[in-house]
């Protein structure tokens, strides 16, 4: 009884919302159903497709096949600009670190690395893709909580950028390996501020730890303790969680100076800002979700834009630096989503179409939560690529091939009447799509590069072979005898 009561106060709850976002959309002439393509710079064509850069994408689909990335190279190398510029109109000296995690594909990387950003990575296998790629130790910027002694070795041995440690213990590591070389290593300490993300990341600032740590450091002959790190979450739509925490930052590198003498030359605020067309969802998103009704729709005026935060992060370093003077300490940044997220989007193909109950279409595309798992936890856009003109008819629900209950792309999404062989866009495609992925049942998507309208295959979709490649299948022919195969 009182189950369903509760029940029953969620949903009015529930509703008033939805009615007060059509009210609010109404009043701002904002379509409640979606975005506009022109947030990502697409056309539609006289086939009423979706375009990029004049590539027809329900004809780049066909081409190459769906699942389908598409990243636009132009609009990477836009966002870098922008993030850039952001803070270098304002901040002598600036360095983009773009986060190897958050879009792996090494075309990718190489382009940023192309517009000037220096290798983020978080794990020896990135370190030794950034070496790969031919990027020098001295651009490369060493983090993670779970490095290896193998990784800190080859970091050490190219001479990172800076090595930001997370933890006490790879102090010793450190300490230990540099016994091997004669020169000094540059580290920073990844530490813990009141706002942001905790748990089993950095030192922290309020319970001493971080102190310690630049104790430890400094004791060390072949060690430079230069360096603050600091790494708030992702996705974040405000400022003042980051003037919070970098407030914090240049206190205790005040503290640092005046009670060991130690210098700070970096100060890496990280990544984490977030984007105008992508948000988590909200707890409210997730009962709605829960409750059988659409997300909230989405606001891009809710995200402040890069410059915002350019120019509020400068002004603060300017109140304990002086910004002309040339000792003035680097500023870093990592981002990832910020720059990758909106560049990329993923073309998947409807496989069929079935009645849902109250009237909701349920379509059944040929990529699922194996390659776009973000859209289980944030907003992304979802376009008919094939059916722009189309009005939206009804609402759908998109699922995947996983044969999972969980394999839910999209709940009651308002869309044009879809049918077999169209084309869907998932847009924002470009951050945490591509490392989350996995081969649920089925090989991993090929990924082509838009440059002046033309598209280069820049990874090849992954083979059934691929798959089982490191494998061992049965001794010799690797087939079973069909004679013990029930049949
Ligand atoms: C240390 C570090 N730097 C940078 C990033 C990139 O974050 P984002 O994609 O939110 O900018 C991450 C992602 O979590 C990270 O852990």
């Amino acid at each position: 009884m009182i189950g369903m009561l509760k029940n029953t106060v969620k949903q009015a709850f529930l509703r008033r919302i939805a009615a007060s976002d059509r009210k609010a959309f109404a009043q701002r002439g904002l379509d409640l159903h979606g975005l506009s393509p022109s947030h990502w710079n697409l056309n539609i064509n006289e086939s009423g497709h979706l375009e990029a850069q004049g590539c027809d994408l329900v004809s780049l689909a066909r081409q190459y096949g769906a699942p389908l990335y598409v990243v636009d190279r132009e609009r990477l190398a836009r966002n870098y600009r922008a993030f850039y510029d952001a803070f270098a109109d304002h901040y002598p000296k600036v360095v983009i670190g773009t986060s190897y995690k958050t879009n792996p594909l090494p075309r990718v990387i190489s382009a940023l690395h192309e517009c000037g950003a220096c290798a983020e990575v978080i794990s020896h296998f990135e370190l030794w893709l950034a070496l790969k790629l031919g990027v020098p130790g001295s651009s490369i910027i060493v983090n993670g909580p779970g490095k290896t002694r193998e990784g800190l070795e080859l970091a050490i041995s190219h001479q990172a950028k800076i090595i930001n440690i997370d933890g006490l213990h790879e102090i010793e590591w450190i300490a230990d390996l540099m016994k091997k070389y004669d020169h000094r290593q540059r580290v920073g300490v990844r530490v813990v501020t009141s706002v942001g993300w905790s748990a089993q990341f950095g030192l922290g600032i309020g319970n001493g730890d971080a102190l310690k740590a630049f104790q430890q450091l400094r004791a060390r002959e072949q060690i430079e303790p230069c360096g603050i790190h600091v790494h708030l979450g992702t996705g974040i739509r405000n400022i003042e969680t980051y003037l919070k925490a970098i407030k914090e930052v240049l206190e205790f590198a005040r503290l640092l100076k005046r009670d060991l003498d130690i210098d700070i030359r970096y100060f890496d605020f990280g990544g984490g800002f977030g984007v105008p067309t992508v948000r988590e969802f909200s707890e409210i998103d997730v009962m709605l979700r829960a409750n059988n009704m659409p997300v909230r729709p989405l606001d891009t005026e809710a995200c402040p834009d890069i410059a915002e935060y350019g120019k509020a992060i400068s002004a603060l370093m300017s109140q304990y630096y002086p910004l002309a003077d040339p000792a003035a300490p680097t500023l870093i940044f990592e981002p990832g989503r910020a720059i990758t997220s909106s560049a990329q989007m993923l073309l998947l193909e409807v496989l069929a179409t079935k009645a849902g109950a109250n009237g909701v279409t349920n379509i059944i595309a040929n990529g699922g939560k194996n390659i776009a798992m973000p859209t289980g936890y944030e907003y992304h856009e979802l376009f008919v690529a094939s059916k722009m003109n189309a009005p939206r008819s009804g609402r759908c629900s998109v699922f995947g091939p996983l044969c999972h209950p969980g394999d839910i792309l999209f709940k009651l999404k308002k869309l044009p009447d879809v049918s077999a062989g169209d084309i869907l866009a998932i847009m924002d495609a470009g951050a945490y799509f591509v490392p989350n992925q996995m081969n649920f049942s089925n090989p991993r998507p090929p990924a082509v590069m838009l440059q002046e309208g033309k598209a280069e295959l820049i990874r090849e979709r992954e083979s059934f072979e691929n798959i089982i490649s490191l494998d061992q299948l049965q001794a010799e022919t690797g087939r079973c005898d069909s004679a013990a195969v029930n049949q």
